[in-house]
């Protein structure tokens, strides 16, 4: 079990950061006033004052005042900040967390001095309701209490796990876009309700829960998908003849490809971000 105690710092304190301070205060993780979090922008760092967090436009103070930091600036920020912050993180002391999309471990542990314990996670935009599903990759130096912790962190905002960084393309590609792949599906069942008569707002609402009790029954049940279909499709009824439809659509073709395509244009994006970052150390 995690210290109440423990202090936390944020540097960015934007929608993730903002999301993130609200789940582990909320989960009972930190309390407010061992959470610090700067920002280059005053309405954001209201906010968390507001809720009762320190605040600072200092990054270095939120790495003195804090033993985890999460980094959560935009990607093309964290080099400049790990340059400011670098001499005041101490191995012994700090552990970096950073939430930067397609920034490597080995680029974030080459600017700062040896030995800095970093761990790399990838979350999705669900942490605002405290639904995440992140998946996280340890540094060279992170250990196993650091594991634990941001086991237990990112688990306060939904549902984490432990992956190989050459893993975290993939999880881009599943649950870092996957929302998107969702609400397209739950505008399109509204969609088809709506085409057979039902009111827009009901045939939304129909939809979004029809889809969040899918999910919950995958998740509480530990049955296979498989076998939750095959028990809602009876012989010659209606489930089985909308299946049909879907698999004549190419359905599960399609969302396949959707994460095969995220993934790979993330592997790209990775590949066009470091040539300038390697040509300039
Ligand atoms: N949103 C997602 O779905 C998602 C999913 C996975 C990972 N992430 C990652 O999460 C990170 C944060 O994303 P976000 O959506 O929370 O971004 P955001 O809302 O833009 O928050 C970033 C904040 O950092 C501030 N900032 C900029 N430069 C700074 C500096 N030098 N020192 C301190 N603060 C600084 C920004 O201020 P200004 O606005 O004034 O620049 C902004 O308020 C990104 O790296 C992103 O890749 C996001």
């Amino acid at each position: 079990m995690m210290d109440e105690n423990l202090s936390i710092g944020f540097i960015g304190a934007g929608m993730m950061a903002s999301a993130l301070i609200k789940g582990v205060i909320k989960a009972g993780k930190a309390k407010p006033a061992s959470i610090t979090a700067s920002d280059a922008y005053q309405p954001s760092l209201d906010r968390q004052a507001a809720e009762g967090v320190h605040t600072t436009l200092s990054n270095r103070e939120v790495v003195s005042r804090s033993r985890v930091v999460f980094l959560a600036v935009k990607p093309d920020v964290v080099a400049s900040v790990l340059d400011e912050i670098k001499d005041d993180v101490d191995p012994d002391r700090h552990l970096i967390v950073s939430i930067a999309a397609g920034i490597s471990l080995e680029s974030m542990e080459g600017r700062l001095n040896s030995g800095a314990r970093v761990v790399r996670v990838m979350p999705n935009t669900p942490c605002l309701v405290s639904e995440s599903a992140a998946a996280f990759a340890l540094g060279t130096h992170a250990t196993a209490e650091d594991r634990a912790l941001v086991q237990e962190l990112m688990g306060s905002v939904g549902y984490a796990c432990e992956v190989k960084e050459s893993q975290l393309d993939a999880v881009t590609g599943l649950s870092g876009s996957g929302p998107a792949y969702v609400y397209l599906l739950i505008e399109a069942l509204a969609d088809g309700g709506v085409r057979m008569g039902l009111p827009r707002q009901v045939a939304l609402q129909l939809a979004a829960q029809t889809v969040k009790g899918a999910a919950t029954m995958v998740m509480t049940t530990g049955q296979h998908p498989g076998q939750l279909k095959d028990a809602v499709t009876s012989p010659g009824g209606t489930t089985i003849a909308g299946i049909e439809a879907l698999e004549k659509a190419g359905f599960r073709g399609a969302a396949m490809g959707a994460v095969v395509a995220a993934t790979q244009r993330s592997q790209e994006l990775k590949a066009l971000s470091a040539t300038p970052d390697k040509s300039s150390k």
